[in-house]
C-alpha cells in the first residue's frame, strides 16, 4: 500500500514520471529557490519536508554551495533514491525517515530555510496549520519558509480548467491518457489541497510576516513567508 505522496508504486520511475504529470515542475522548484534573500555563498541551514527522491534538496545544495540540508520523508522507497542522488554532496546532505508534522520539524530556531514541494497538500487543513506553527518554531529569526504545492480553486470551472491543462501537458509528454489516469487516480486518494488564500491567511495567523505567493501556474503555486527577527 502506497503512503501519501509516493505517486508511483516504483520510486525509481518518480523523476521522469513527475515531470510528465506536474506541469513546469522545474520552474516550480526554481521559484522556491529564487525566493529566499540569501547570497549564494552563505552557509545556510535548510530543512526539506517530503524530500522524495531528493531533487529539490540537490538543487538547493548546488545553488548554495556552503549550505547543509536535512531531507526528511516517510517513504523508504523514495529515500533510497534520494540516498543515491545526494551521495555526491557528502555530509552536506542528511537524510532521515520520518513524518511531518509528527516527527519533523523537531527543532527550535535552527533553520535559515524550510522548503517543501508537492507534499503539504496531503495533510488535512487543521494539520497544515499545525505544520505551519511547527515550521515557524523551527526557523531562526529572519528565516524563510517556501512551499511549492497543489492548491484548490473555489470556483468549479477553474478546477476543471486545471484538469484540462494537466491532461494537455501529459499528452504533450507522450503519455497515453488511460495510463496517466490510473496513476493520477491512485495518487488522488490522499490529496487534500487547500485554497492559496486560506493558506496565506493561516501563515499570517501562525506568525509569519511578508506572507505572499510568488509564482502560480493554474493549480500549482509557490508561497511562503518570513519569521520575524
Ligand atoms: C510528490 S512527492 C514530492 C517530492 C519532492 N519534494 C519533489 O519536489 O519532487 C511527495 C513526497 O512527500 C512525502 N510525504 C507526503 N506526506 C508526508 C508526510 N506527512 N511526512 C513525510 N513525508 C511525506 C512522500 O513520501 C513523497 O516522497
Amino acid at each position: 500500500m502506497k503512503k501519501p505522496g509516493e505517486v508511483f508504486e516504483d520510486a525509481s520511475v518518480y523523476d521522469p514520471g513527475i515531470e510528465a504529470i506536474v506541469p513546469r515542475y522545474d520552474e516550480l522548484h526554481d521559484a522556491i529557490l529564487n525566493a529566499p534573500p540569501h547570497d549564494r555563498g552563505e552557509p545556510l541551514r535548510a530543512l526539506e519536508l517530503g524530500a522524495g527522491t531528493g531533487e529539490l534538496t540537490a538543487k538547493l545544495l548546488t545553488r548554495f554551495p556552503e549550505s547543509t540540508v536535512l531531507a526528511i520523508d516517510h517513504s523508504e522507497g523514495m529515500l533510497a533514491e534520494a540516498d543515491r542522488k545526494l551521495a555526491t554532496f557528502g555530509d552536506r546532505a542528511t537524510i532521515r525517515q520520518g513524518a511531518f508534522p509528527d516527527d519533523y520539524p523537531d527543532a527550535t530556531g535552527e533553520y535559515d530555510l524550510v522548503v517543501s514541494s508537492l507534499a503539504v497538500h496531503h495533510l488535512d487543513d487543521a494539520t497544515k496549520r499545525d505544520l505551519f506553527d511547527a515550521v515557524l518554531e523551527a526557523l531562526a529569526p529572519g528565516g524563510w519558509f517556501l512551499n511549492g504545492d497543489v492548491v484548490r480553486f473555489e470556483a468549479d470551472h477553474l478546477e476543471e480548467l486545471s484538469d484540462r491543462m494537466i491532461r494537455n501537458w501529459v499528452r504533450s509528454k507522450g503519455w497515453e491518457e488511460a495510463e496517466f489516469m490510473d496513476v493520477w487516480k491512485a495518487s488522488d486518494d490522499y490529496d487534500d489541497p487547500a485554497t492559496l488564500t486560506d493558506q496565506l491567511v493561516w501563515l499570517r495567523e501562525s506568525g509569519f510576516e511578508a506572507v505572499t505567493s510568488i509564482w502560480q501556474y493554474y493549480n500549482f503555486a509557490v508561497y511562503g513567508g518570513r519569521k520575524p527577527e
